[in-house]
């Protein structure tokens, strides 16, 4: 539905009668529900097929509102907020005492999103919006509304607002230790965020999950075909014939051919396009993917931590 005066308006509702409804942010597509409604709480786990142990990142209009859902507002968080919201940054925080106890941590995550259709549906319905990303567990996060739709054909409403800026979801930043701990790669660059805080600390191993941040720990991200990481591009050209292998690569001399989706050599541009390119290579019905190992470096980060969690198996 066209996110206008009136697709905001029917969304809001939806919320208030504790149904879900999807929505752009800056980052991905999100199935927004009332945050500390158990019954439109229960409905996004429900229609996401979500084990109910990993935790929703609550989405609020402002720093203020975020900070009367925390317990303690930490210094770092205060200069983070400051500094990018609204934005792709999703802070970890002690959760205020008066919430809705929820079975899960005590911590809760909040975000202010950047997408103006975000902001004005927060502010249009007036409540905290719990929103995972709007697809099936484990599958590949929505950038469009049409993706939203082929994933979760049984969300009531998709808000359209085109497709998403970074296309690739929010840094998470745990702000209970000090210095604070990164949990997710993400859109947010490592790098902005030491220029405010100063040291980052980074888990020892990020591909392998992290118990303190539930969704790292499996396989995630991942198209129904096989990916395959590689890093010799011979291999990626090898592989490029047969009508059953997809190819992803920034690296335009690699390969030519039916299923090849060259992506740019610019880590954002990369990110922004490389969800809607799995998707692609999924309608296009390869049954394996060789994925072009990316460069190195901070900024690539969150790209290899998507690719490496959808070919895990
Ligand atoms: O960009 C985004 O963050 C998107 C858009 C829609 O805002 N949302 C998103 O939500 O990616 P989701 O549910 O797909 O990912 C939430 C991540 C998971 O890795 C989850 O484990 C972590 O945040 N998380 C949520 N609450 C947490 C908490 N209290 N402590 C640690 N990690 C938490
Ligand atoms: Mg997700």
């Amino acid at each position: 539905m066209a996110a206008d005066a009136a697709g905001l308006r029917r969304a809001a509702e939806l919320l208030r009668q504790e149904s879900v409804c999807a929505f752009p942010t800056e980052t991905v597509y999100g199935l927004g529900a009332h945050a500390f409604s158990a019954k439109a709480i229960a409905e996004v786990y429900r229609l996401k097929h979500r084990p109910s142990w990993n935790p929703l990142i609550v989405h609020v209009a402002s720093a203020a509102d975020a900070e009367a859902l925390a317990h303690e507002w930490p210094e770092a968080a205060r200069l983070l907020a400051e500094r990018f919201w609204p934005g792709p940054l999703s802070l970890v925080v002690e959760r205020a005492h008066h919430l809705p106890a929820s079975g899960g941590p005590a911590t809760v995550a909040v975000r202010v999103p950047a997408h103006p259709v975000a902001l004005a549906l927060l502010r249009e319905c007036g409540l905290p919006l719990a929103a995972p990303s709007a697809n099936r567990s484990e599958s590949i996060s929505p950038t469009t509304a049409e993706h939203v739709i082929r994933s979760l054909p049984d969300v009531p409403l998709v808000l359209d607002g085109g497709p998403c800026r970074f296309g690739i979801e929010s840094t998470v930043v745990d702000v209970t230790v000090s210095p604070p701990r990164l949990l997710r790669p993400g859109a947010l660059s490592l790098r902005a965020i030491r220029d405010v805080v100063g040291a980052l600390r980074l888990p020892g191993a990020l591909d392998k999950g992290d118990a303190r941040s539930p969704g790292l720990a499996h396989r995630h991200y991942a198209p129904r075909a096989r990916l395959r990481l590689v890093d010799d591009p011979a291999t990626l050209a090898e592989g490029a014939d047969p009508g059953t292998v997809g190819i992803l690569t920034h690296l335009p001399a690699v390969a030519e051919g039916a299923h090849v989706e060259l992506l740019s050599a610019d880590p954002l541009e990369y990110g922004a396009d490389l969800y809607a390119a799995l998707h692609r290579l999924d309608d296009a019905g390869v049954a394996t993917i060789l994925a072009q190992l990316p460069p190195e470096g901070d900024d690539w980060l969150a790209i290899h931590d998507r690719l490496t969690r959808a070919s895990a198996s």
